[in-house]
């Protein structure tokens, strides 16, 4: 089983997908931590992020394994557990450069069919019904208005101990929203065949209870052989 669960920064999909996974006992593919893991590595390294066929070949290098930890879902990169580290806004801005070369998003995407096709998953992400998994059993597109985004990410920044200003977050989904949906590979996009929940008045467990009922019809309606 495959659910897909794409849609922009801090509309609550991650903490939705996690919800599903773990309810399901599902593999949780968080591929934003994937194009940040690469981001992070890349600024570690001195590699220049503008350079696609630099930053594709330090990807190719890289694998990836998640597990749930207690409350986290961790990802761990060559074997090295990343943690906030990956969170932080200079990490940010990196991966929605390095995640626009068509050349990282093909390994990442070979990567990511790799690490779904094994084990029910649900994967969250950008393009994973539109590109990574076309064919997937629940294809989710999961939004919220960019205030109430940059509210919720500003508040998840302050938890972590970084200081932000409203305006400033907003500006920066703002910017990233703009990449994200204007590049020309992989645009963020909700895929024809997607199911939109717009999260801005729901509670988190009514957007994962309503992923959950998707979930659940599939599975009954593979189980009966259709
Ligand atoms: O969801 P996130 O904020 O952790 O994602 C980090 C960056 O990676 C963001 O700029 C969008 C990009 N991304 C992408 O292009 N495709 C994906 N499947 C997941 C993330």
């Amino acid at each position: 089983m495959i659910v897909a669960i794409d849609g922009p920064a801090g509309s609550g999909k991650s903490t939705v997908a996690e919800g599903v996974a773990r309810r399901r006992g599902y593999q949780l593919v968080d591929t934003g931590a994937m194009y940040r893991a690469v981001a992070f590595e890349a600024l570690r390294r001195d590699v220049d992020l503008e350079d696609g066929a630099a930053v594709a070949e330090l990807a190719r290098q890289l694998d990836f394994e998640f597990r749930f930890d207690g409350d986290d879902n961790v990802v761990f990169c060559n074997g090295v557990r990343l943690d906030e580290q990956i969170r932080r806004n200079e990490v940010s801005r990196a991966a929605s450069i390095v995640s626009a070369h068509p050349s990282v998003r093909k390994v990442l995407v070979q990567t990511q069919r790799g690490v779904g096709e094994n084990r029910s998953s649900v994967l969250e992400g950008r393009d994973i019904g539109t590109v990574v998994f076309p064919d997937a059993d629940v294809k989710v597109f999961i939004t919220a208005t960019p205030e109430e985004r940059a509210r919720r990410r500003a508040a998840q920044l302050r938890e972590q101990g970084e200081e932000v200003r409203f305006e400033e977050v907003l500006s920066e989904i703002e910017q990233r929203d703009r990449r994200d949906t204007e590049r020309e590979t992989a645009p963020l996009k909700k895929a024809d065949d997607a199911v939109e929940i717009v999260t801005d008045d729901m509670t988190v467990q009514e957007v994962i209870g309503r992923v959950d009922e998707l979930v659940e019809k599939s599975v009954e309606k593979s189980d009966s052989g259709e």
